[in-house]
């Protein structure tokens, strides 16, 4: 007999624990670009923020719970009552809303970080499923989380569980915060939680990925009856990330044969929310990454080129379609007219009004002049530099001139708008892009900001590609990462330096208008 899979829901938290990844910093205008794409892959929970922890990201989860309508939106709340209080104001116009509160139960964090007993800490998460159900008058799921869930002591922790349970959780939530879980060990876990809670709730792990075991632990405790897992797109988070929500996903897909759930994701929406969310994290992704990276289909040697044209099984166990790759084709050029364009914009998903087309069109035919072919990742790029984010930017780049090669000793001169005062640089450098940086810093007058990072890749083939340059900065302790992204690779370079000091002050503004909120 056929046997009958359970439904396995997926968790993402690419808003929160993701966007704790060092560097990355979202508006609340970016946050909900990728909360819609999350809705659109299938995602069934979407952990938008920590409402209390900043301005931003109480906005940015009130805006998506206010917006997205199939999935549940969650915020997280430490067993707190202002922090209860702060998700619940956040989260009370979603459709389905969610508090996801937590507490330590591992001995070392409740001796050096939270100073109390386990009796205590098994009070006060009693108390705050209770208070988050209360307060929401039942509307809210609530889910509680045992941090360093792994690492503690097992009989406490199932009395933890059994407790939140017995006052109304709906979900607990299993996290090996500090990546310490081997899949065996994790494995014999869930099974015990499961043992004990039975179908009382659902079970949820969250994995993080400090000894690279994030996916292989999170799968193991599917096998032994977890029904949620917790996962971010490219796998970015704290410190090594959390679990690859695409390789869960397509672990499960590719060995159906294996596993006991199913999922409601639309795979085709895995390559396009990787690239998304890519772009406005800031956060490269390794070209050997499963799934969405740029070699997790390339075929190098000859024998593998061979077997995949003659059977694309034999070095393939899925398709590139199956994810939503498509050879990136050539789409338009300058003698494209309004109809193609409409058409493309159509296919790639964006619905533009008509002053927002034809601002587009006229950056379009800017680009086609330049550039013979226009491919899929030229105009989604063209698009998000249009309309990417409402905030008007402190620093915005007029023009800029290299002189280099040869014998000449490489000089930048560059404009830069700085609230709305033009500024001018002038510098040298080792090579066309040092002179560029040095002109930005002295136009701008800036000290102690730190390159700490610089890659640039070509974003489509052909020597005309758009190029992508990713930087990040550090400026008082405070690292950010950012992109540009231009066929001229200097000036996708000075974009990228731009964009990542526009982010600094970002971040700047709201912790200096809310101390109480750091260190959270
Ligand atoms: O890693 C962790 O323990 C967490 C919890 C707050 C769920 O992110
Ligand atoms: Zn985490």
């Amino acid at each position: 007999m056929k046997e009958r899979k359970e439904k396995l829901y997926i968790f993402d938290t690419t808003l929160r624990d993701g966007e704790q990844t060092p560097g990355v910093n979202l508006t609340p205008e970016e946050k909900l670009v990728i909360a819609k794409q999350l809705e659109k892959l299938g995602v069934d929970i979407i952990e938008a923020g920590f409402a209390i922890s900043s301005p931003a990201d109480f906005k940015a989860i009130s805006q998506i719970a206010k917006e997205i309508e199939k999935c549940e939106v969650c915020s997280l709340a430490r067993a707190k009552e202002e922090d209860i209080k702060a998700a619940w104001e956040a989260l009370k116009e979603a459709k389905k809303p969610r508090i996801h509160t937590f507490i330590a139960t591992s001995d070392i964090h409740l001796k050096y970080k939270l100073k109390i007993s386990r009796e205590e800490a098994l009070k006060r998460a009693v108390w705050a499923v209770k208070f988050a159900k209360e307060i929401s008058q039942g509307k809210a799921k609530v889910e509680f989380s045992a941090e360093d869930a792994s690492r503690s002591e097992v009989n406490y922790l199932l009395d933890v569980f059994e407790a939140v349970v017995e006052a109304g959780a709906d979900v607990i939530n299993v996290p090996d915060t500090v990546g310490y879980a081997l899949p065996d060990e994790f494995y014999e876990l869930i099974k015990k939680i499961k043992e004990r809670i039975k179908d009382k709730a659902i079970i949820s792990v969250h994995c993080h990925n400090d000894l690279g075991l994030a996916v292989a632990n999170s799968l193991m405790a599917i096998k032994a009856g977890a029904r949620q897992v917790e996962c971010t797109i490219n796998g970015i988070g704290e410190r090594a990330g959390n679990a690859a929500l695409e390789e869960i996903v397509m672990a499960i897909f590719v060995r159906k044969d294996k596993f006991p759930v199913y999922t409601d994701i639309d795979t085709t929406q895995i390559y396009r929310t990787s690239k998304l969310v890519s772009r406005l994290s800031g956060i490269m992704v390794s070209k050997t990454k499963p799934i969405v990276g740029d070699n997790a289909f390339a075929h190098e040697s000859g024998i593998h080129q061979h077997g995949v044209l003659s059977n694309p099984l034999t070095y393939e166990i899925m398709k590139p379609e199956t994810v939503g790759r498509k050879e990136s084709q050539i789409v338009l050029g300058k003698h494209s007219g309004r109809h193609a364009f409409e058409k493309k914009l159509k296919e790639l998903g964006f619905n533009l009004n008509k002053e927002e087309f034809e601002k587009a069109f006229i950056k379009f035919k800017e680009l086609a002049s330049n550039k013979k072919e226009i491919y899929d990742a030229d105009i989604e790029t063209l698009i998000e530099n249009l309309f990417g984010s409402e905030h008007k930017p402190k620093y915005e780049l007029i023009s800029h001139q290299v002189i280099s090669g040869g014998t000449t000793i490489p000089t930048a001169t560059i404009k830069i708008k700085e609230n709305g005062t033009e500024k001018l640089g002038l510098a040298i450098g080792n090579g066309p892009v040092d002179a560029t940086y040095n002109a930005i810093k002295k136009a701008l007058n800036l000290e102690n900001v730190k390159l700490v990072d610089f890659k640039i890749r070509a974003l489509t083939a052909g020597t005309d590609a758009q190029a992508e340059v990713y930087v990040t900065l550090e400026k008082d302790g405070i690292k950010v990462a950012s992109r540009g992204q231009d066929p001229d690779i200097v000036k996708a370079s000075a974009l990228a330096f731009l964009n990542a000091l526009n982010r600094l002050e970002r971040k700047k503004t709201y912790e200096k208008s809310y101390p109480e909120c750091q260190g959270i």
